[in-house]
């Protein structure tokens, strides 16, 4: 399972930690990736610009999404569903990039999810400021599917918490290339990210990029 985290081919310092049962940090994983993703986000933006989706209660979220692969996330005053269409194009969200599905495919082998392949992703922008309350995913339709989340750019905190919204919550610093994956007994644990603290990283500015890698369908 935990085979080459320790290999050379990044020169950040790679380890597995464990947040709780079926839920891993996978620390630096995506640094050999980095180049290839931050091109391919490029192209995916382009045709998909970031938007602030509104919730079902009517509020601007803050952080800036967008989609690629078969199906994307999206929340408008009727709720929160996938839908293989993007609402604001009115065409198919953008197709998933290889180096996308790549490190996805990585970091759940390397979690103990090897038979994971990813639909959707999910791709988040944010600012400083900008944040994500408490939530469990729970719009995908197997839970069986772990949640595979990259983080890019600046560092934020990560909440990870239990399967209630009341339950003690754990924070994680998750730096640029860092991979959280959670699944199994904890797929559906609450987790969030408070508001961002200004910075300027040295590739992506004062920006977080967050890419969420689903089965959604
Ligand atoms: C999410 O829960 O969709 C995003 C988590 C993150 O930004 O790290
Ligand atoms: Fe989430």
């Amino acid at each position: 399972m935990i085979t080459d985290l320790f290999d050379d081919r990044s020169p950040q310092q790679q380890s597995l930690e464990r947040m709780g049962d079926g839920a891993f940090l996978l620390r630096g994983l995506a640094i050999p990736f980095e180049s290839d993703l931050l091109r391919d986000l490029a192209n995916v933006v382009a045709e998909a610009p970031f938007r602030h989706m509104i919730t079902p209660g009517g509020f601007t979220m803050s952080v800036a999404m967008t989609n690629c692969g078969e199906a994307g996330w999206i929340t408008d005053r009727t709720g929160y569903r996938y839908d293989r269409i993007d609402p604001d194009s009115g065409r198919p969200w953008p197709a998933m990039p290889a180096s996308f599905q790549m490190v996805a495919l990585h970091a759940s082998a390397e979690a103990g999810y090897p038979d994971f392949v990813p639909d959707a992703c999910l791709v988040n922008r944010y600012e400083p400021g900008a944040r994500l309350s408490l939530h469990q995913d729970r719009n995908e339709r197997d839970f069986a599917n772990p949640i595979v989340s990259v983080s890019l750019g600046l560092p934020a905190i990560f909440q990870f918490g239990g399967p209630g919204r009341a339950d003690p919550v754990k924070r994680y610093p998750l730096r640029h290339g860092d991979v959280a994956v959670w699944g199994g007994p904890s797929r559906l644990y609450f987790h969030g990210v408070p508001a961002l603290k200004d910075g300027d990283h040295p590739v992506l500015g004062a920006t977080r990029i967050n890419l969420t890698f689903r089965g959604a369908l």
